[in-house]
């Protein structure tokens, strides 16, 4: 297991100022980084078998590595990006046809790390990450907020 917490990095570009503005937040701290945007995630799909073809695996068994988990994604429409969100729903995988794999969720630590243009977060932005730990058994340990027009 990782000392090092992982940064599940959800911008919809690369060299986004979500990654730089997480990069200089984490500056004191070691750390390693996935982009979703360098897999390819298939959008959930409810007739899907196991396994599924594209790179959710990987991305899981790179997570599974890790103890402490910040999920870094920028403020598209009050909410999570949509890459973010693919990732998100394609979790049903591992409460479905993956169970063995999702039980090595639990005890887990999140934090969320949110970039908006807005001086505040959303109301409600939290919500989905913190019910989603609850489900999955990961300790979610809050947001915190970087607006870019500050
Ligand atoms: C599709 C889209 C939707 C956005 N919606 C919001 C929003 O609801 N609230 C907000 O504060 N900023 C919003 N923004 C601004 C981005 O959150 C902001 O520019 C952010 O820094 C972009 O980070 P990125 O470089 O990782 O995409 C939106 C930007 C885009 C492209």
């Amino acid at each position: 297991m990782e000392n090092r917490p992982l940064v599940i990095l959800g911008s919809n570009r690369k060299n986004s100022l979500t990654e730089a503005i997480t990069r200089k937040a984490l500056k004191q701290k070691e750390f390693d980084l996935i982009d979703l945007l360098d897999y390819e995630i298939a959008h959930y799909n409810y007739d899907a078998h196991y396994p599924v073809g594209d790179q959710f695996d990987e991305v899981i068994s790179q997570v599974l590595l890790y103890d402490n988990l910040i999920f870094a994604t920028p403020v598209y429409w009050y909410s999570m990006s949509g890459v973010m969100k693919v990732f998100f729903d394609r979790l049903t995988d591992l409460i479905t046809i993956q169970k063995d794999t999702g039980r090595q969720l639990h005890g887990k630590n999140a934090i969320i790390i949110a970039v908006g243009a807005d001086p505040e977060i959303p109301e409600g932005f939290e919500i989905p990450f913190k019910h989603t730990a609850a489900y999955l058994g990961i300790n979610y340990q809050g947001c915190t907020y970087y607006p870019t027009k500050s």
